[in-house]
């Protein structure tokens, strides 16, 4: 799997937008539901010309989203970055199954529900002897876009991570009816305004609706506002609305 470059970085510019480098690859991710109507896969829809340097609307207000159109001007619009600066596992609580050990960091969520087929995931880790349920436990945590759970194998230690190509995805959630966060991954720098980093992951989600309480990162905001983009023909899913 490729490794980021060392151009490869996203700034979080203060009360204004996303500024990414080195040609990161930009592509339109969309959740699709499985029969029951729960999160189950990524399928990429489009790619977006990705230039040298390209800059990311933050905000929400942007006329040309996912790119700023420099509307956080004049929205004033106020990006402050409080999210903490301790590296995951100084954030995650442990969750004990029968043959894997889940971290978990809450406040990390972005709401996309890739934990909930089968019973939540939670629930699961006791039965992660039975390797269906292993394999359906490792897939729920590995299609977590936030990086809010991560896996290891209680014998051997080891992180169970399948790392993704660096990148960054324009989340789509037709099920909610809502846009979701930016989706980078691959271990893409992250700096804050203060020039300080962020720990490089493999999965995290920036937030890109302006309402996240843990910025730069979402917290699942976009679902209650509603936040939509403009970009694909939201499906209704859900017969009432
Ligand atoms: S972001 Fe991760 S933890 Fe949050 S709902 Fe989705 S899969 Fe579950
Ligand atoms: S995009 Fe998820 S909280 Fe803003």
């Amino acid at each position: 799997m490729p490794k980021p470059t060392r151009e490869m970085k996203i700034v979080v510019s203060k009360d204004g937008s996303y500024q990414v480098s080195g040609h990161v690859p930009l592509s339109m991710q969309i959740i699709e539901p499985n029969e029951q109507g729960l999160s189950w896969d990524w399928k990429e829809a489009k790619s977006f010309k990705a230039d040298e340097t390209y800059d990311l609307c933050r905000c929400g207000n942007s006329k040309n989203k996912p790119f700023c159109d420099g509307s956080h001007l004049k929205a004033k619009f106020d990006g402050t970055e409080t999210a903490t600066r301790r590296p995951y596992v100084r954030q995650a609580e442990v969750f004990d199954g029968s043959t894997l050990l889940l971290s978990d960091a809450e406040e990390l969520c972005a709401f996309a529900r890739f934990c909930d087929p089968g019973g939540k995931i939670w629930g699961l880790m006791d039965q992660t002897d039975d390797p269906e349920v292993r394999k359906l436990v490792i897939r729920e945590a590995n299609h977590c876009p936030a990086g809010r759970l991560v896996l290891h194998d209680k014998k051997t230690g080891e992180e169970i991570e399948h790392k993704l190509p660096p990148s960054i995805g324009v989340v789509e959630d037709p099920a909610m009816g809502c846009s979701g966060p930016l989706w980078v991954r691959g271990g893409i720098r992250i700096e804050s305004a203060n020039g300080t980093p962020y720990e490089a992951r493999n999965r995290v989600t920036l937030c890109r609706c302006g309402a996240s309480v843990n910025k730069p990162f979402c917290n699942g905001s976009h679902a209650s506002i509603r936040f939509r983009d403009g970009l694909v023909e939201f499906v209704r899913l859900k017969k009432s609305e």
